[in-house]
Order: C-alpha cells, then structure tokens, then sequence
C-alpha cells in the first residue's frame, strides 16, 4: 500500500518510490500538511508541526491562543475563520456569507483510482498501479461536505488530486471559488517556473524567484491559452536539469484555470491550482455535487529532466489513450502552409502523390474542403464537402490518396460557427452569447455554445457522418478563437457563471464520444497551433499541434519548452517552406528536418515545387525519421542545453533499455573562428558501448556522460545535426 494512516498520531504518510507526502490531523480536527519531498521512512514527523500564538492571527478556539488557521500549514484552507491567506474555496451561503469551518469528518484508503464523472483524468490499468485516500471534511453550519481526493501513483512518483463538493445541508449554496489544489509549503526560498507566450511562441520557460505576495498566471480565455499553459513548478533555487528539488503542478483541464503561489508573512508558500474563479460560480442544490478537475502533482530531488520524465511516462502512459497510445505516429503531409485555401482535388492529389514517393504516409487536407469555405470568413459549422472542389468528391479523392498506399486524414473545427453559414442562419442562438449584447467575432466566427445538450448532439452527429462515410485515419480538431460575452440563454440568469465551466464539459462529452466511436482514427488536437496544448485534451487526442510556428529556430524553444511537461510523442513538429512564412526567416532542410524530428514529425509544404534535390533529400529525412521514431516518441527525454540560455539547443531521446540513443545539437547563430565543442550526454549506461551510427567511433557510456561528442564545426546560421548511438549485439 502506498498510503499508510498512524491512527495514534493522526499521521497519513503518502509513499511513492522516492517521494514522501505527508498530512496530519491537528488536534484530530483540521487537516495540515507536514512535507512534501525525497522518501522519508523513519519516524519524526510529529515534529514537523509547530505551533505559537502570533499577533493578528486569531484563534479558532478561544481557550486556546496557541494556534491559529492563520499559521498553520493546511491542506485545502477555507474562507474566513483566522485564515488570512489565500483560500482554496468559497461558497456563498444565503444569509450571503462566505465563511466555512472545515474539519476532518473520516477517511478511507484503497487500492486503485476511481475515474471523475464527465472529466479527464490519469487512469490505472492495474489496481496495484496506484493507492487512493478520501479525507472527508465539513463544514457544520452549513452541512457543505468536501472530498479531497489523493492518489498515488508509486512507480511515477506523482500524486493526482481532486475535490468533490457535496451539498449536505438543506439551504442552496453558491460555489464561488472551487479550486482542485492547495499545497503549504514551510519555506518560500523557490524560484516558480512558467510556460508562457503567445500565438506563435507558446510554452516559452520563465523562472523567477517567489516574493511576498501572490504571484500567479491565469486564462480567462476560456481555454488554457496559449498565453499560459496550465502548469508551474516550484524549484529550489540552486536547482537545474540534473540536480535539486523540483516541484511540478499540472491541471488536466482545459478551460480558464488559475494557478500561483502566495508568499506569507512566515516566508511559507502557499502553491495553488484549478478552475479560475475570475468568471465561475456554480449552484448547489441541496444534494448536489461539484467536482473539480484534477492535479497531477510530482516531486524530483534530481532536477527539472527528472520532473519532465515523470510527467512524460505518466502522461504517455496513463493519460493518453486509444489505439495510437503506443502506435508509432505515421509521418504526414499537411498542405496548409503549401495552399491554404487555393486548392482542389488535383492539386491534393500531385501532393500526396509526390510524397507517397518519398514514403510519407498520411495526407492531410486541412481548412476550406467544406461549405462555401474559400477564405475564414464563411462556412464553420457547414461540415458538408465544397463539391467545386473535388471532382470525384472527397471520398474520391481519400480513396484515391489511399489507392497511393497512404492514409487520408482531415481538418475540422467543431466547437465553432461562421456567422455566414447554413448552421448559424438556422441555429443563431446556438452561439456563446448573451441575449442583448451582440457577440463579438474573432477570426469571423462565433463559438457554438457546448453548454447545450442539442448542441453538442448535433456535432457529434456531424462530425460522425463524415468520419462514417469517408477512409478518414486522422484528424486535425483545430479551435481558433477563445471566448468572449460568455453566456447561455438555455441557462437561468443565477447560473450564467457556469456557462464557462459546462462550455469545457460539453466539449470533453463530444470528444469522448467521437473518440471512442471512431477508435481506429488518431486525433490531433489544435488551437491554432498549440493555445490549448494541455493534459485535458490529451486524454482524448493523444497529439497536439505545438505551434503554428513552424520556424526550426523559434521551435527549439517552443518544443524545449513544451517538453518541461509533454512528452515528445505529444508534440506535432513539421518541416515548412522558406522563408518560413510566420518569422520569414531562412533556414537550411537539414535543419528544419531536424528539429521537427524531435517530435511526431511531418511536413508542411509544397513538395511538388521543390527541387529533385530537396525531394531526394526528404526521402532520406523520411527514410531516417522512421528508423528513430520509436525512440523519439517512446524514449527518455534528456535536455544538453537550453536555447533559452544561450546561443545552442540539445537535447536526446534514450530508449528505455538505455541501448539507443539520438541527440540534437543545433546552433543559432555563428560565430567567427569558433573555439572546437564538446557535449556531455546523460541518461546512458556508463558501462556499455555505444557505436556512432553513420560515424567513426565506439564510445563508453561514461565516456560520453563525462567527457563527451565532439561537436562538428558547422559552419553559418541556423545548423545542426543529428547524433544517433546504439550497442551493437555481438
Ligand atoms: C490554425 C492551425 O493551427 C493551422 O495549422 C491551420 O489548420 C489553420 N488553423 C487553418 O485555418
């Protein structure tokens, strides 16, 4: 059992393989916590706990001036009573006020994880994987019951959590604030790590040091955004790739979220997660249930590369699901950037043909194939072939692209709908909307309001008959605007603030209907390029389109970035035509080559333009993407160098047997007369021999880790290379 309760001292000692997280029941009343870090099996913790009355922070019991909420470490503090930090919850009652009591009602421990209702989360396949306690509280006054949910999954070293709202009681509450996590830390001497951005330059790495105060990142988009991705990290601050302790929290949601850190007067943190209150309330009926998304915690004392590894072999192998959850990704060609609009079945066709040559295998036809859809001003929602386009119909030309020996894939942007369109002519109110303010559009479209039952039957319907009546094997679930004037006229005025919320809801509904109705299609989730790349979606869509970047020099940051969480199997990366048409920057095949290599890789590109040169050497990038595809997307991540830091990106993929290697180098700009490079390698067996595939040499594993490859001198702007390493069998 991973989770042990000491009923004498009020002790649960949560274990994982290395790690140790531990709460304790104060005065058999409120839940506090002790620690969070490396495994810890001797006794002591008691001690951990200190207590003494402290000016300005009041007592929950009078007779009692030694302790207050307000200095204690707890584990999901409440609104109002001698806590003066930030609360993880609210709940309006209706004498209209907000404070709660909560204190430890009971608990039980099991083995397993119980899956949410309605909502993604990390799953087991075994009940051994993982060990689940309940801790109930509640609140007496108002009969308001909570269940905090922790499971440990103790091969992973990470912990999932998540609360239930249960209105016991016989008035109607209001929830106001329902986060999924709060976590007390004892010190605040952490620096806090963010993926931030924007289109075009999602998951940048920013780390800064905790000060007093509260320090958080947010999307009130409606989506997690590209702005912000759903994750932080808390991280000693001598900490690096490969040494220190590192904290990850990560929401497997993909609405507005909230998440930071609150510095106290103490110098303690107090790290915090969930759905953003800014825009959310949500009415609990006497009876009525709220559960709020879920955290996947993990703690590493070797580093950040430590971290990233936990959360890639849980999200690759327990998030993600279907079919292709441990299928090799096939290489494709997508013709956005190659057409954009301008395209019919002969042009499709010269592509795929072309890089079936090559051995490419899945084409893609991405946005206008639909309605009147020949610019982004018309036809979301009309999800019915643009007949002028293709002259033996779509299904024709998938067969035909299949009679190549390659698979058809295609786009959609289910959640939205074009105000020019057969679907919002007959369904106007079917939009976000409030009902006296006109909707504003972005991207000339409106979003279709997934709060609604119809709605979303409606889409699944749609979208159903065309995956049933074409060979479609892929599609592209793009999204490309967030939300604004955000309500739903089938809601009650006084449940509005849910609209948000249930919008996310009737969003996971239909993708999990889609998804499981059509098993053999492998689903790539977008929002143009990576604004909603988060765990949420990747429970249902186990690939994401990283970026609509698709410049080799600004993807080594955004997928150096994106893989502090996601793992590579995740990650869409292709090769795009220059001048790269979002930085217009110029840069060599090779090296846009390499670097979508590091991902699910594919092109996105004219290939019928090019030269016989550049298609010979596509087909040898094909040709070697398939020999390190299973290493790339199933293997380690093991981070060399950090683009943000310096001129040079690198990182590695080991494989799990520790006998393959491949390695990235790739350098930005030149420099004059460069002094000669090395590399130092990690991850590999120190004792094994590794030969350099494609090279001279048979290196030492602790050869490679200690001393290190040479780094070829490459000569101009933007180049790179590409390592491979294997022990040779005798
Ligand atoms: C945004 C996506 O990120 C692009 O790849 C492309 O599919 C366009 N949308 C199409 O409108």
């Amino acid at each position: 059992m991973g989770i042990n309760y000491n009923k004498e001292t009020g002790i649960f000692h949560l274990k994982f393989r290395d790690v140790s997280y531990v709460m304790q029941l104060f005065r058999n009343k409120y839940l506090v916590h002790l620690y969070w870090g490396s495994k810890i099996e001797g006794k002591g913790f008691g001690h951990l706990l200190r207590v003494s009355e402290r000016a300005f922070s009041p007592n929950p019991d009078k007779e009692d001036r030694s302790y207050s909420l307000d200095t204690l470490p707890l584990e999901y503090p409440a609104y109002g009573n001698t806590d003066f930090r930030i609360p993880a919850f609210s709940v309006e009652q209706e004498n209209g006020s907000l404070v709660t009591d909560l204190t430890y009602h009971s608990h039980r421990i099991f083995e397993g994880k119980l899956q949410l209702e309605g909502l993604p989360s990390t799953y087991v396949e075994g009940q051994e994987e993982a060990t689940t306690l309940e801790i109930i509280l509640n609140d007496a006054v108002t009969g308001l019951k909570l269940i905090l949910t922790y499971t440990v999954f103790e091969a992973f070293n990470c912990m999932t959590r998540h609360v239930k709202f249960i209105n016991g009681g016989t008035q109607r509450l209001s929830l106001e604030k329902a986060l999924s996590v709060s976590c007390d830390f004892h010190s605040s001497d952490y620096n806090f790590l963010q993926l931030s951005g924007a289109w075009a330059r999602e998951r940048h790495i920013y780390r800064r040091p905790l000060t007093y105060g509260l320090q958080s990142i947010e999307s009130r988009r409606g989506m997690s955004s590209h702005q912000q991705n759903p994750f932080f990290a808390l991280l000693s601050k001598e900490a690096t790739e490969d040494s220190g302790d590192v904290y990850g929290f990560s929401l497997v949601y993909s609405g507005n979220f909230m998440a930071g850190v609150e510095v106290d007067q103490f110098d303690g943190a107090r790290a915090f997660m969930g759905i953003n209150p800014s825009g959310f309330r949500w009415a609990l009926e006497p009876g009525a249930e709220f559960q709020t998304p879920e955290v996947v915690m993990t703690h590493s004392s070797k580093g950040l590369g430590d971290l990233s590894r936990n959360y890639h072999t849980l999200y690759r192998t327990r998030l993600c699901r279907g079919n292709y959850r441990d299928q090799c990704r096939p290489i494709l060609i997508n013709n956005w950037e190659a057409t954009y609009f301008d395209f019919n079945s002969e042009k499709i066709l010269d592509i795929a043909k072309q890089a079936s040559e090559v051995g490419i295998e899945l084409m893609v036809l991405d946005d206008g194939w639909f309605g009147q859809r020949n610019h982004d001003r018309c036809s979301l929602g009309d999800w019915v072939e643009n007949p002028t386009k293709f002259t033996k119909g779509l299904k024709g030309l998938a067969e035909e692209i299949n009679a190549l020996g390659m698979q058809f894939g295609l786009w959609f942007e289910p959640e939205m709908v074009s105000p020019d369109s057969d679907l919002y002519r007959q369904h106007p109110d079917w939009c976000i909307h409030i009902e006296d303010r006109e909707p504003s559009e972005s991207r000339n479209q409106l979003v279709l309001d997934l709060s609604r039952d119809e709605v979303c039957e409606a889409l699944i319907d749609q979208i159903s008959q065309v995956l049933s009546n074409i060979p479609i094997a892929y599609v592209k679930w793009d999204c490309n605007r967030n939300l604004t004037e955000i309500g739903s006229p089938s809601l009650p005025y006084d449940r509005q603030q849910e609209t948000a919320h249930r919008y996310v809801l009737g969003l996971y509904k239909v993708m999990e209907t889609i998804t499981l109705r059509f098993p053999e299609v492998l689903f790539e989730s977008c929002s143009g390029g990576g604004g909603r790349f988060d765990p949420g979606m990747l429970y249902y869509m186990p690939q994401a389109w990283t970026s609509d970047d698709t410049d080799a020099i600004e993807r080594l940051k955004i997928q150096y970035g994106t893989s502090i969480v996601y793992p590579a199997s995740t990650m869409g990366a292709h090769v795009s035509e220059v001048p790269n048409h979002q930085v217009h920057r110029t840069s060599s095949l090779e090296t846009r080559g390499n670097v979508a290599m590091m991902g699910n890789f594919g092109y996105e590109i004219d290939i019928t333009k090019l030269s016989e040169r550049d298609v010979h050497n596509i087909k040898a990038q094909v040709h070697k993407y398939k020999d390190i595809r299973e290493l790339v997307q199933f293997g380690n991540l093991y981070r060399l160098k950090n683009p943000f830091e310096g001129n040079e990106g690198a990182w590695m993929y080991v494989s799990g047997d520790k006998h393959q290697a491949v390695i990235l180098f790739a350098k930005v700009l030149a420099k004059p007369n460069e002094p000669f490079e090395r590399i130092k390698l990690k991850g590999l067996k120190p004792e094994l021999e590794y030969h350099l595939l494609g090279g001279e040499g048979v290196y030492g594993g602790d050869y490679l880790m200690k001393v290190g490859l040479n780094v070829p001198v490459l000569l101009g702007d933007f180049q790179s290379t590409i390592w491979r390493l294997k022990v040779l069998m005798e």
